[in-house]
Formats: C-alpha cells, sequence, structure tokens
C-alpha cells in the first residue's frame, strides 16, 4: 500500500485538483476581477511535462485516484491536449476530468477525449443571452452552448453543468433547470464562496441551498437522495420521480469539509491544501532542481498534513484568502 495523503484530523486525499492556468475568456463577478488576473510569466507556469510528472507521482507514491484539470479556464493553454495525455500516460489508473467554462470545447472534445479525458464539468449560469453577458462579462453564450454540445458529441459522459447562485440566478434557477431536463445534462447549483476578487462576498446577502429548494419546489417535485459517497460535494434530488435530478454543493450552510478527500496544486505548482488556506508548499522549485519523486512526495505529504479542519466562514475573524478562485482553481 501507497502512503496516502492523511491530514492531523485523520482525512485522506484521494482527489487532486490542478489548475493550470489563471487566464481565462470569460469574467465571472463571482471570481475574476474585471480586468483580470495579471498575467504569470511563461516560465512561472507548471509545463505538460512538470504537471504529468506531480500526477505520476501523486498516483504512484500518494494514493490518488482522481485528477480534475481546473483554471482559470483549461481550454485557454494551447497544449491542454498534450498535457491530458502526458498525465494519462503518466497515471494510467487515474480518472481525469476537467472544469471548464466551455468555450472551444466543441473544436477540441474529440481530442480530449482521444488523449483519455472521461468527463467534464462546465460552469453555465444562465441561458439567457444578456443576464450571462452581465455575470460573465462577455457576450459569449453561444460558444458555451456549443461547447456543451460538442461534449455531448464526444461521448464525454456524464456532461454536469455548475451554476453559481447568485440573487439574478435564483431568478432563472428553474429555467435553467428546465433547460439542463430537456438536454439531458446533469445541473448542480453551488452557493457562493468568498471567493471573488473584488471581496463582495457577504454571508447576509449569499443565497442559501434552501432558498433554492423553496424557489424550484414552485415549479418541480424533489425528493432528497443524499450524496453519491460521503466525498461528494453536491447532494442530489430527484426531479419529479426521477431518473432526473439536480444537485446542490451548499459548501458554506452544509459544510462538508470533515469529509474533504481534496488536494490542489496551482497553476505555479504550489500546494494547497484547502480553497481557504494561504499556505502553500512550493513543488515546482523542487522538481525543477531534479528531486527524485521520493522527496517530492514527502513534501506533498508534509503540506497536507497542515491542512486545517475547515474554511472557517462562519468564525469570528474570518477572513477570505488573499487569492480569488481565478487563482486558486475552481
Ligand atoms: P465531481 O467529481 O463531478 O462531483 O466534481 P466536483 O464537484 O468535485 O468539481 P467541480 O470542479 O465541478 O466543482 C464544483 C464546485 O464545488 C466548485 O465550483 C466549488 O464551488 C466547489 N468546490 C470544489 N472544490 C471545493 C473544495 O475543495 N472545497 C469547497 N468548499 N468547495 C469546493
Ligand atoms: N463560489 C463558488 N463557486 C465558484 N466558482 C467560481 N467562483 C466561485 C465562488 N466564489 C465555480 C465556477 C466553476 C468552478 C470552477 O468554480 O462556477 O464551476
Ligand atoms: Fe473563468 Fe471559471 Fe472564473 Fe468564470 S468562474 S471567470 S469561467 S475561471
Amino acid at each position: 500500500d501507497v502512503p496516502v495523503l492523511l491530514d492531523r484530523f485523520g482525512r485522506v486525499a484521494r482527489d487532486l485538483r490542478i489548475s493550470v492556468t489563471e487566464k481565462c475568456s470569460l469574467r465571472c463577478t463571482y471570481c475574476m476581477p474585471a480586468e483580470g488576473l495579471p498575467g504569470l510569466d511563461a516560465e512561472q507556469v507548471l509545463s505538460a511535462a512538470e504537471i504529468a510528472r506531480l500526477v505520476g507521482v501523486a498516483h504512484r507514491e500518494l494514493g490518488v485516484r482522481e485528477v480534475r484539470f481546473t483554471g482559470g479556464e483549461p481550454l485557454v493553454r494551447k497544449d491542454i491536449v498534450d498535457i491530458v495525455a502526458r498525465s494519462a500516460t503518466a497515471a494510467p489508473d487515474v480518472a481525469l476530468s476537467m472544469t471548464t467554462n466551455g468555450i472551444g470545447l466543441d473544436r477540441r472534445a474529440a481530442a480530449l477525449v482521444q488523449a483519455g479525458l472521461g468527463r467534464v464539468n462546465i460552469s453555465l449560469d444562465t441561458v439567457d443571452r444578456a443576464h450571462f453577458a452581465a455575470l460573465t462579462r462577455r457576450d459569449r453564450l453561444p460558444a458555451v452552448l456549443a461547447g456543451i454540445d460538442g461534449a455531448l458529441a464526444a461521448g464525454l459522459a456524464p456532461v454536469k453543468i455548475n451554476a453559481v447562485l447568485m440573487r439574478e440566478t435564483l431568478a432563472g434557477a428553474a429555467d435553467l433547470l428546465a433547460w439542463c431536463l430537456e438536454r439531458g445534462v446533469a445541473l448542480r447549483f453551488i452557493e457562493q464562496m468568498p471567493l471573488d476578487a473584488d471581496r463582495e462576498w457577504a454571508r447576509s446577502t449569499m443565497v442559501p441551498a434552501a432558498e433554492l429548494l423553496a424557489v424550484l419546489r414552485e415549479r418541480f417535485d424533489l425528493t432528497e437522495i443524499g450524496r453519491s459517497d460521503p466525498s461528494a460535494p453536491a447532494e442530489e434530488w430527484t426531479v419529479d420521480g426521477g431518473p432526473a435530478t439536480v444537485g446542490i454543493i451548499a459548501s458554506v450552510t452544509r459544510s462538508f469539509c470533515s469529509d474533504c478527500d481534496r488536494t490542489r496544486l496551482t497553476a505555479e505548482g504550489t500546494v494547497r491544501s484547502c480553497l481557504f488556506s494561504d499556505v502553500e508548499t512550493d513543488l515546482r522549485a523542487v522538481l525543477r532542481r531534479g528531486a527524485d519523486d521520493a522527496e517530492i512526495a514527502d513534501l506533498w505529504r508534509g503540506a497536507m498534513w497542515e491542512k486545517s479542519a475547515g474554511h472557517g466562514m462562519d468564525d469570528a475573524g474570518f477572513v477570505p484568502p488573499e487569492r480569488s478562485m481565478g487563482a486558486i482553481g475552481g
């Protein structure tokens, strides 16, 4: 048995999330500043070969079983197919997935499947074009819809849609669910976390899961079925008797930190034990100075041992992390 990524609270991280870039083709208000993030120099960002090396270490030395590529927007990297292909070769038994805004996915879905990508989660908060443009600060809804079609056509399954709950999204939530049911894609609503660059999030104004449920129940019959496994962030409800379901990721009001199984790598190759921890451990430097797998694995285990119990959003004196979602990796 491989020594695992254990923390002092007894949790084991088996799910690795890798941000491959901080760049993005959208500017969602809850994630990025309007001007985008200050660009990283090319040599600051891990190369495809370096990412694959770390995926291999995570798999062989640390017992990681799932890898998700995120960003920023992973599809803005020209070598994203190469990143997936090399990672698949480095860790053949690991399930590879991606969280994307869908732009450009129609052109690349088939190549990504060929490279070894199993499934995608696509961010889409509304199917109303004007609302989409306001929320993302870019008029790109048609490109996202083409990406969803492309993912389905390429056989990426299941395709899940992620919608962050904002006041405006709440008004269109039932329409978005109806749209997803018609398309045969799984929808999950996500409570907004304090990870916006503009620091406008407030516990008192965010939309809680309970409020969404009440709104959806005006139009749909929902029956709670719970989580697919204890560490799954989404709780599921069947819609109108099933088999269709809707999910809610209630990170704020129904926190799942005590069952968290995540470890993260930023685009610059630092380990982040939690979305909300500002402590990062640099693997890039040791990797580039030629360290062997065992040394990298030791450093990674040390970083995860220090993982905090939870996000602490409800604690007095809570301060959001310095980096916004786009810079941490969604
Ligand atoms: P599945 O394996 O398909 O369930 O993916 P996932 O839900 O783990 O990944 P995805 O990237 O689609 O994440 C959906 C949302 O879950 C994100 O937008 C975040 O809001 C939230 N999320 C992801 N990771 C974490 C985490 O480590 N902590 C918390 N609190 N929320 C997270
Ligand atoms: N709170 C919750 N989810 C967020 N995402 C981006 N910013 C936030 C936030 N502040 C989501 C995106 C996407 C994933 C990468 O993270 O909608 O689905
Ligand atoms: Fe980009 Fe995703 Fe952030 Fe939107 S939520 S700005 S798509 S990284």
